[in-house]
């Protein structure tokens, strides 16, 4: 487990802008795009990711009412400023005044497709250094026009030039000290990092994503609906799990501890119905099944929490460019009564996969007290997953 888990994470998504090199007859952060106005894209990503601890959203004055219909009523709403760096100071303060956070992330709204893993890589770079951001290399030759015109002057060079995307990373205070003490030129301020780096702080750079680029111009609509509808394959995969009932072990079930007289005995934690989700996640792959990653010959997993085997099949969904759609869990046992604990349950596998848990079912029903179910001895699982992946 990264020191990053230890850190209260919060983010600040800018949707203060007017929008206006998209045109149209709304802000372009209220528009729909993939089904959805791009603003709920962001939204949900940030608010979805499990290392995010809650998001406040900047929008401009008189927006409010566009972000509550996009965002329903429970947003935290701040108002923002004239540019987008008084719109990231405005949140930073709300934040501040709030209580604060360890770590921040700053997003545009108008980046919607934002993926878990690039969250994951920044978080991970703040361990050595007070920002990171994610880049892209650029590709296409870079050149200049000559002093007298629109002729072609000297040639640039591409070698160490990168192309800067959100979200941005921070850690929270050094970020917020930043913005009260920046006097510069605002328009120098057109993203966070360069306001640390004023300062001389070091930005570590991590590896960006072309699906985070963001909409600024009336193409980039369409572009941005077809690169996201570009073939998707669903992938179905099942997964079954069985453990036995011992005296005095603690009882785990989808990742809560469940008080009952007895627990599920295993090499891990033996918890069935993560075991269960791994394999359905792990089959919608075709990689192979829990016990070919994690064999029960390796000390290593002796007694381990399996949520960390949950989290690694969705990295691997996530590593293959894929993404979680639906989680469907079957529990089989006598007793405990699952129902009160239905919600709980549904609510943890929804952090651990990072998706919202109208995602995930969690079903239970005895077996009439026939069978090793029926009489006690053990409780069993069944899981389906469905998955989206790139046809590549
Ligand atoms: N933004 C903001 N406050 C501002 C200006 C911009 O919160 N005063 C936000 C935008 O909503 C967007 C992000 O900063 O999510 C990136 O800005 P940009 O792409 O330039 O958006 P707009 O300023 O809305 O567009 P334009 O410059 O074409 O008017
Ligand atoms: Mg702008």
């Amino acid at each position: 487990m990264s020191a990053s888990a230890s850190h209260y994470t919060a983010a600040i998504l800018v949707a203060a802008g007017r929008g206006e090199r998209a045109g149209g007859s709304m802000p372009k952060q209220f528009a729909m795009l993939a089904g959805a106005p791009i603003l709920l894209h962001s939204f949900r990503a940030l608010s979805h990711h499990p290392a995010i601890g809650r998001v406040i959203v900047v929008v401009g004055d008189g927006q409010e009412e566009m972000a509550r219909t996009a965002l329903g009523e429970d947003a935290r709403l701040v108002t923002g400023g004239a540019t987008r760096r008084l719109s990231v100071r405005a949140g930073l303060e709300a934040l501040s005044a709030d209580g604060g956070a360890d770590r921040v992330l700053v997003h545009d709204a108008a980046r919607p497709f934002l993926h878990a893993p690039v969250v994951d890589r920044l978080l991970r770079a703040l361990d050595d250094a007070p920002g990171a951001i994610p880049v892209l290399p650029v590709v296409d030759t870079l050149t200049r026009n000559a002093a007298t015109g629109l002729l072609l002057g000297e040639a640039v060079s591409r070698e160490g030039l990168w192309r800067v995307q959100t979200p941005q990373a921070f850690d929270f205070a050094v970020l917020l000290d930043a913005h009260r003490r920046w006097s510069g030129d605002e328009a120098l301020a057109t993203d966070d990092a360069a306001l640390l780096r004023a300062l001389g702080h070091d930005v570590a750079l991590v590896e960006g994503d072309a699906a985070l680029e963001k909409i600024t111009h009336k193409e980039d609509f369409v572009r941005a609906e077809v690169l996201h509808s570009v073939a998707i394959q669903p992938r179905t995969g099942m997964g079954y799990d069985v453990h036995r009932l011992v005296e005095g072990k603690p009882l785990w079930l989808g990742g809560v501890a469940i008080p009952h007289d007895r627990g599920l005995s295993g090499h891990s934690d033996a918890d069935v119905a993560l075991h269960a989700l791994v394999d359905a996640l792990l089959g919608a792959l075709a990689e192979g099944d829990i016990g070919s990653h994690f064999p029960p010959s390796d000390p290593q997993w002796k007694g381990a929490p399996s949520h960390r085997f949950l989290t690694f099949a969705r990295e691997r969904v996530e590593a293959r460019g894929g993404r979680i759609a639906h989680v469907d869990l079957t529990l089989i046992c006598e007793a405990p009564k699952i129902g009160p604990h239905r919600e709980t349950i549904r609510a943890r596998i929804a952090q651990l996969l990072a998706i919202p848990v109208d995602r995930v079912s969690v079903k239970a029903t005895t077996t009439e007290r026939l069978g090793f179910a029926g009489r006690g001895e053990g409780i069993a699982a069944h899981a389906i997953a469905t998955i989206l992946l790139p046809d590549l």
